[in-house]
């Protein structure tokens, strides 16, 4: 069994609520997790998993709670060679910059030599209105990855 951490980016709680419901299947499945609202490098296991679960805002922005993080994970550059993560976003499609925050974190992740477990899903929240809907189709898939 594999010990998750689900990372949230969020400003109307939307993505949070992704989190309880996904960590709450992880746990169904014997998983264990934990879920950070006000993520910091310092404070986190980099060789582990993460589940990244992250709203858009502004003009392709990064959400309030989660904009402090990526600035660390910029200025630092941490080696992430040992880290896995999974990554959702939530957006809406009439933006541009549709799901900006998630392709970004995702981009970032990766460039600092995290590994990335599956595909990055994308919840359009015009066509998905219950975005835990998605989710849990995702995390079928994804579980696949974890040990146990
Ligand atoms: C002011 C505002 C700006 C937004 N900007 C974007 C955007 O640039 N790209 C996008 O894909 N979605 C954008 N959205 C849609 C949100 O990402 C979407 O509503 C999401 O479900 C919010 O999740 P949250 O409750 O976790 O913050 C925006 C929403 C608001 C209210």
């Amino acid at each position: 069994m594999s010990h998750i951490t689900l990372i949230t980016g969020s400003t109307l709680g939307g993505a949070e609520y992704v989190a309880d419901h996904l960590a709450e299947l992880l746990e169904q499945d014997g998983h264990s997790t934990d879920i950070i609202n006000q993520a910091n490098l310092a404070t986190l296991n980099t060789e582990s998993i993460w589940l990244v679960v992250c709203s858009t805002h502004g003009a392709g922005e990064y959400p309030d709670n989660f904009q402090p993080f990526a600035e660390q994970l910029t200025s630092e550059q941490p080696d992430l060679s040992p880290l896995q993560y999974g990554i959702i976003g939530l957006g809406d499609r009439s933006y541009d910059t549709f799901c900006a925050a998630a392709k970004n974190i995702d981009q970032l992740l990766g460039s600092l030599g995290a590994n990335r477990l599956g595909e990055r899903l994308e919840i359009d929240v015009s066509q998905d209105p219950v975005p835990e809907d998605p989710a849990e189709s995702w995390l079928e898939t994804w579980k696949n990855h974890l040990a146990g």
